[in-house]
């Protein structure tokens, strides 16, 4: 039977994974451990119960902002994640398009599967670069400076993920990148691992192992910085304590995330820590989020705890492998769609306006 068109972000779900592989599908499912952490970030957002304003002039409810000096039409943007020619045979071309397409941001994962210069071309909004501290500091080195010279507009080092986390549908699965799949801005020696498979063993993990630096502290930051003009993003900051080290260690934005559940299981739901660290950084910089988004009210509560923007993981791959940049652009659009929606019919018709009374939070269940 034919689908209607899709109305939520789910809706995108069941389309994208039609053609796909179910060790795919786990892998970009899955979460680490229990999947505990996973389970909570959604069941987080149900817990919001949104306190809407009335006879407030909501003619024209506007989702636009600013982010590190971009505009953007949206708050809604893309968070990095690895190789997008799993989902779809453009990969991150095909991501580019879409985010360009719908005003947002788009953060590249360091391993993506096309250039970073061809992901830069193909872009019409702002783009991060997303980076590991990898072992081999002179490749870091090297990234850093391509994405300044690209137009990268920032880099994002992720430091939630010394170690990969166990995650044991790959395990079980014994997954491995196909060798038609490449992250091809690193020297393919030091990918071999990746594309290994061995029973059991999530090829990943085996990789992240050789190839992350588990050393890395607070006091390596200056050593990054010094090899790049761009603003510098820490993602994965879950407490308040590691954010005011961040603001004192000049972190230009930090992004509350659990990496989608996919490292330390147990840690706590995304929405959870979001005020804790919003507290913590208290403007002194732009906090992002990310974590178990699946609509634009779910963008609202974050954006009501203080977010300044709010990236999607999972939804915009369902969206990438059902339909290219089109999947890609109408997954953001649709939550963009009901982004403005419920600024409408909670009575803050700006982002400005948007704040914590907007939203109570009931007594976990
Ligand atoms: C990720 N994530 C991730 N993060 C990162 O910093 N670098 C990366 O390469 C990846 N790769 C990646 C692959 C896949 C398949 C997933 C699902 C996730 C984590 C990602 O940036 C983000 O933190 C979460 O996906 C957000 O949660 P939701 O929106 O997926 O619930």
């Amino acid at each position: 039977a034919a689908m209607t068109a899709p109305l939520r972000l789910t809706d995108y779900r069941a389309r994208g994974y039609r053609r796909l592989p179910s060790s795919v599908r786990d892998f970009v499912e899955g979460g680490a451990g229990e999947e505990r952490t996973l389970g909570a970030n959604l069941r987080a957002f149900g817990r919001v119960v949104l306190r809407p304003r009335v006879l407030v002039d909501v003619s024209a409810p506007d989702t636009a902002t600013e982010l590190l000096g971009a505009p953007l039409a949206t708050p809604v943007g893309v968070a990095p994640t690895a190789y997008h020619r799993l989902l779809h045979p453009e990969g991150e071309l095909a991501t580019a398009r879409g985010a360009g397409r719908a005003g947002a941001l788009y953060v590249v994962s360091l391993f993506a599967s096309r250039t970073l210069e061809e992901v830069a071309a193909a872009a019409t909004g702002p783009c991060w670069l997303q980076l590991y501290w990898l072992r081999r500091r002179e490749v870091l080195a090297d990234l850093a400076g391509r994405a300044a010279a690209a137009g990268y507009r920032a880099l994002v080092l992720t430091v939630d993920a010394p170690y990969l986390g166990r995650r044991h549908r790959d395990a079980r699965n014994g997954f491995a990148i196909p060798p038609d799949v490449r992250a091809v801005n690193l020297d393919p020696a030091l990918m071999a691992a990746a594309h290994r498979p061995a029973p059991g063993r999530s090829a990943l993990a085996v990789h992240t192992a050789e190839a992350v630096d588990p050393s890395v502290t607070w006091s390596d930051l200056a050593w990054l910085r010094a090899r790049s003009p761009l603003p510098l993003v820490l993602k994965g900051v879950l407490t308040g304590e590691d954010a005011r080290r961040a603001v004192e260690h000049g972190a230009d934005a930090v992004v509350v995330s659990n990496h989608g559940g996919r490292q330390l299981d147990r840690a706590p739901a995304a929405l959870d820590a979001l005020p804790e660290v919003v507290d913590a950084v208290g403007g002194a910089c732009p906090v992002l989020f990310d974590g178990g988004v699946r609509s634009g009210a779910d963008a609202f509560a974050a954006l009501a705890l203080g977010a300044r923007a709010v990236l999607l993981g999972r939804p915009v791959l369902w969206g990438l492998a059902a339909d290219g940049a089109d999947g890609v652009a109408g997954v953001l659009g649709v939550a963009t769609e009901e982004l403005a929606h419920t600024m409408a019919l909670t009575g803050r018709p700006s982002l400005s306006v948007l704040d914590r009374s907007a939203v109570s939070l009931a007594a976990p269940r």
